[in-house]
C-alpha cells in the first residue's frame, strides 16, 4: 500500500484543449501519465491536486474521468483546481461517478480520507491571482478548516491546488491553519513551466511544502509514503 500525489493532469480527451502544443514537456503528456502511473499499485491511493480536466461539464469531462479511473490505483482523491469548470456539488459528482462506474474516483472537499495513521485533508486554496476576492477567500478558509477538523486528532497531510506560498509571497491565513492543526506536509499544484523555479520546496516553519504539478513531476506521481 502506498500514497502518491500528482496535480494538473489538464486532460482534454472529450474536449479540444490538448496541452501538447505548450511544449515544456507537455508533448505526449497523456502517454507520459499512463507510463508514470505504472509505479502505482492496485492497493494504492493517489491524490489528484486539481486542474484535472478541461471539460466544461461533467459530461464533457467524462472521457477524462474514464481515463483517470482506468489508471492504476484503487483510490483517487480529486481536488478542485481553478480550471475544473466541470466541478459540481459533491452529491452530483458522486452520482455521476456512480452511474458511470468510476469506482476509484472520490471527491476531497470539506471532508478527509484515512490513510493508515494519517488523515488526508484538502481544498482548492486561494492565490493572490484572484485579486482579493474576500468572499471566495473566506469560503476557502472555511473549507480548509472543515477538512482539518474532520481529521480530529489524527496525523495530517494537506493537499491544495493553489500554492499557499511562493517565492516572495505567503498566504498567512492558510499557513496559520496548517500550523494550528499540526499538518506535517502540504502538497500543491498550479505552478507550471517557468513558475516552477518560484516554488517553495521543503520546510517553512513546522510544515514541509512540495509542488506536485504533473509537468514538474515529469508526469510521474510522487510517492509520499508506503
Ligand atoms: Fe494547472
Ligand atoms: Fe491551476
Amino acid at each position: 500500500m502506498a500514497l502518491f500525489v500528482i496535480g494538473d493532469t489538464h486532460l482534454s480527451l472529450g474536449s479540444n484543449k490538448p496541452m501538447d502544443v505548450f511544449g515544456g514537456g507537455w508533448e505526449g503528456y497523456v502517454d507520459k501519465l499512463r507510463e508514470g502511473f505504472r509505479a502505482v499499485g492496485p492497493e494504492d491511493t493517489v491524490v489528484l491536486c486539481g486542474d484535472l480536466s478541461w471539460g466544461m461539464s461533467l459530461e464533457e469531462a467524462r472521457a477524462d474521468f474514464a481515463f483517470l479511473d482506468a489508471l492504476p490505483g484503487g483510490r483517487k482523491l480529486l481536488l478542485k483546481g481553478n480550471h475544473d469548470y466541470w466541478w459540481n456539488t459533491a452529491a452530483k459528482m458522486n452520482r455521476f461517478f456512480g452511474e458511470h462506474g468510476f469506482s476509484t474516483l472520490h471527491i476531497l472537499h470539506n471532508n478527509c480520507y484515512d490513510y493508515g495513521d494519517y488523515a488526508l485533508c484538502g481544498t482548492r486554496g486561494w492565490f493572490y491571482e484572484e485579486k482579493g476576492d474576500q468572499k471566495v477567500f473566506n469560503r476557502e478558509l472555511i473549507r480548509l478548516e472543515a477538512s482539518l477538523k474532520a481529521a480530529g486528532e489524527r496525523k495530517k497531510l494537506c493537499f491544495l491546488h493553489y500554492p499557499p506560498l511562493y517565492q516572495g509571497y505567503t498566504c498567512p491565513e492558510i499557513l496559520a491553519l496548517l500550523e494550528e492543526y499540526g499538518v506535517e506536509a502540504c502538497y500543491y499544484g498550479h505552478l507550471h513551466g517557468g513558475s516552477h523555479r518560484l516554488a517553495v520546496e521543503g520546510r517553512y516553519g513546522p510544515v514541509s511544502y512540495h509542488l506536485a504539478a504533473a509537468d514538474y513531476l515529469q508526469f510521474r506521481p510522487q510517492k509520499i509514503m508506503e
